[in-house]
């Protein structure tokens, strides 16, 4: 029916009534199977799970409502009926993947750095960048918030004033890339993030979306599972998700090696 902090509201209202009884505590235990909840006298009954995978473009902002009425992401979602929100965030001036669910569990465990998913995303550098900075980058620097943790740092190509790289993070901080490329004294000229985890966005066009797989959810769910418990475990489901996610990143790297480019 809502965000989490607008339902919070409700019940503090006095709006929601378990088993009959009013209840003005959010964190109540419910069990949806069995208890009977009530808004304004209306049985709530719980949601279908929705996964929507959306290629953000540039240009668009991650909100539900822009003040000064610039295009937002949720303006491409007309047709998704259901209350969706979107997992994490990407600039005004970033492309690329986006999740957006009503299923709080996965957007806590993919914006959650205790689960570490990684994020890979292709950038177009605004100077030429030599072995020494592409290194720094993968051993860490040094942000206003901290030093940066391990990153994977793949040269595509060179043109003579520009280098385009694949960087994968698992951490997902404000602005992350940007500053990154800013703390190697270069800049991000583009950045489009192309794969969540397992998740990549092959054929998906510009500005379009599509659902999740119940393959897919599950992958992400494992993938995050397993690195919050430490990242050793290596059941065969987590596995299959890793072999997924590589041969993901290696098959798109041609795509993206001349996409949105230049
Ligand atoms: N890093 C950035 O700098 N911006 C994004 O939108 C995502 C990651």
């Amino acid at each position: 029916m809502g965000s989490r902090t607008v339902a919070a509201e409700w019940i503090r209202e006095g709006r929601v009534r378990l088993n009959s009884r009013i209840v003005r505590d959010p964190d109540v235990w419910v069990d949806p199977e069995n208890d009977r909840v009530t808004l304004d006298g209306r049985v709530l009954r719980p949601r279908d799970r929705l996964y929507v995978l959306l290629y953000k473009p540039r240009g668009y902002l991650c909100t539900r409502e822009d003040p000064e009425k610039r295009p937002t992401i949720y303006d491409l979602l007309a047709d998704v009926k259901s209350w969706v929100f979107n997992v994490g965030r990407l600039d005004l001036d970033t492309s690329g993947l986006l999740i957006l669910t009503n299923d709080t569990d996965l957007g806590e465990l993919l914006t959650n750095p205790v689960y570490k998913v990684a994020k890979t995303y292709l950038v177009k550098s605004s100077t030429r960048l030599d072995e020494e900075q592409l290194q720094r980058l993968r051993d860490g620097v040094t942000l206003s918030d901290g030093v940066t943790q391990p990153a994977e740092v793949i040269r595509l190509r060179d043109s003579e004033k520009y280098t385009h790289l694949a960087i994968t993070i698992r951490e997902g901080r404000n602005r992350q890339v940007r500053r990154m490329l800013e703390a190697v004294d270069s800049k991000v000229l583009k950045l489009v993030r192309t794969h969540i985890g397992p998740i990549s966005i092959g054929k998906l066009q510009i500005g379009q979306h599509r659902p999740l797989s119940a393959e897919e959810v599950k992958m992400l769910k494992d993938l995050a599972e397993a690195a919050g418990a430490g990242g050793t475990a290596s059941s065969s489901k987590t596995s299959a998700a890793k072999q997924r996610m590589h041969q993901n990143r290696e098959e798109s790297s041609e795509r993206w090696s001349s996409h949105e480019d230049d």
